[in-house]
């Protein structure tokens, strides 16, 4: 058996970042930290967060002079007005590339730009998105939600940061096609890429695809559906508990790879899960090798 782990399994910088800030500033405050919103799709991180301060919450709305963590998603320029307005001190942990598309969305927007957002409309990077230009853009999650009828002078183009490519080429060749001078502006971020482009690569050549992250991560769904395009023997778990051994034991080659949100320790616990068992089955066979000299 050999268990193949792909290079960018695991955090990305933007979730690295976010976690170690709210961890220090847990180790500087004795005061209670929120989140606004889970800080990171992973469930595992999350409560043990919590357990040492750092409480999720859903709105900001009554929570006066505090501290309150943006996570990597971002939130809209209406969110960040009233967290200072709370008198809150803010841990912005938005992701630089996720800043980025505020920037250039809010500028696009002041220049009289309609903005198409392509991704998925529920999701909070989205929606903090659409927060830079008033709630104005038009979010695209298939080429068919394209509009046809209306007009626009100017269009500018962003996409989701965990935006699969092909599907962010497919909407913008069709958003070009009925509107030519569109601004298309690639925003997906070198992460999601290599991570789709690795997993893709090594569940071609795997037996068995073990994809590690929360089952209501998009980005880690994203690679559970990648891996299962080449891989048949995908399995999508949150943790080592989760792995059935008995679906891997006939699996010569297993790939492993994890969402942006998945810490390390996990992915260790997978890995030191498969490897007992491996050395298990070694011992059987030496066992019964023994047995019939
Ligand atoms: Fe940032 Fe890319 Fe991660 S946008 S949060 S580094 S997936």
């Amino acid at each position: 058996m050999e268990i193949i782990l792909a290079k960018s399994a695991g955090y990305c910088f933007g979730v690295n970042q976010a976690v170690e800030m709210v961890e220090e500033a847990l180790l500087k405050n004795e005061e209670a930290i929120y989140t606004l919103g889970p800080l990171i799709h992973n469930r595992q991180v999350t409560d043990e967060l919590d357990r040492r301060g750092a409480h999720i919450i859903s709105d900001v709305e009554g929570i006066k002079n505090g501290i309150i963590a943006v996570r990597s998603h971002g939130v809209g320029e209406d969110i960040m007005s009233a967290i200072k307005d709370g008198g809150n001190r803010l841990i912005d942990a938005t992701c630089p590339y996720v800043k980025k598309i505020h920037k250039r969305v809010n500028e696009y927007h002041k220049k009289g730009y309609q903005i198409f957002i392509i991704g998925d409309a529920d999701h909070p990077e989205v929606i903090g998105i659409n927060g830079w230009c008033n709630y104005e853009g038009i979010i695209l999650g298939n080429k068919n939600s394209v509009p046809r009828t209306a007009k626009y002078d100017k269009i500018c183009v962003v996409a989701q940061t965990t935006m699969n490519l092909g599907v962010f080429h497919e909407i913008s060749q069709e958003i070009l096609r009925i509107y030519p001078e569109a601004v298309i502006l690639n925003t997906i971020c070198n992460a999601t890429k290599t991570r789709q482009e690795e997993t893709a690569a090594l569940a071609a050549k795997a037996d068995c695809m073990v994809v590690i992250g929360g089952l209501h991560s998009s980005n880690t769904v994203k690679l559970a559906e990648i891996s299962r395009a080449h891989c048949k023997k995908t399995l999508h778990i949150e943790t080592a508990a989760e792995l059935d051994l008995n679906d891997i034991k006939t699996c010569d080659i297993i790939g492993i790879t994890a969402g942006a949100s998945t810490p390390h320790w996990i992915i260790k616990e997978v890995i030191n899960k498969m490897t007992k068992s491996f050395e298990e089955m070694l011992k059987d066979s030496e066992m019964e090798a023994s047995y019939e000299e």
